[in-house]
């Protein structure tokens, strides 16, 4: 069964404002690119147990209890459609050696993952990447569509972490790697 995506749409303004008009998309890009992040690939795999992925630099965190982490993938995307068909996906949190990676699964390559070294997650079956700094398995806890995105609320069944690796970070459309000597823990 497929899960069907919420719809979120605009606030209603008050009855005498109209909406303000939108930035246009280069500026949207150049605010948003400002936004440093790193680089996942999300997994899963499809109705004839085929792996499908794709780069995606949309990923955060958004509740601890329960464990929940969202991931924005385009309508356009053709993983989303088996993400929402299997209800189960993996974030593989690409390292600083995953530049060649994230292109691969950024492309439209028939045999991505005959290109890159994986396995079955043990929680959902979905590919777990060798690359990484961490990864999580996921159960879909929600999906709901928001302008040309769909925003896929996944709850953490399984995660790990790669402590000696460094991450691949992206930014104004670069990639590039953090600075070794970092700054004193946030807490
Ligand atoms: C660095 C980088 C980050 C990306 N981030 C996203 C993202 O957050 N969401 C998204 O839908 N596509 C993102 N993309 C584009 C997709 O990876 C690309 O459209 C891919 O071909 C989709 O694959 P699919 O159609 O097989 O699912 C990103 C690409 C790159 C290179």
């Amino acid at each position: 069964m497929t899960l069907q995506a919420h719809t979120l749409t605009a606030v209603p303004p008050d009855d005498f404002t109209e909406p303000l008009p939108s930035v246009d998309i280069q500026t949207f890009r150049f605010v948003m690119g400002s936004f440093a992040s790193g680089v996942s690939v999300v997994t899963t795999i499809d109705k004839q147990d085929q792996p499908r992925g794709l780069t995606c630099s949309a990923i955060c965190s958004v509740s601890l209890d329960p464990p929940l982490l969202l991931s924005s993938v385009s309508n356009h995307s053709g993983t989303l459609e088996s993400i929402l068909t299997t209800g189960k996906f993996a974030v593989n949190i690409l390292g600083s050696q995953g530049q060649a990676v994230s292109q691969l699964f950024a492309s439209g390559a028939e045999d991505k993952f005959e290109r890159v070294s994986w396995e079955p997650g043990p929680m959902t079956g979905s590919p777990v990447l060798q690359v990484t700094v961490a990864h999580a398995e996921c159960e879909l806890y929600n999906a709901v569509e928001a302008g040309d995105h769909t925003l896929l609320i996944g709850r953490l069944v399984s995660g790990s972490t790669e402590q000696d690796r460094m991450p691949l970070a992206y930014w104004r459309g670069s990639y590039g790697r953090l600075d070794q000597e970092t700054a004193p823990r946030a807490s």
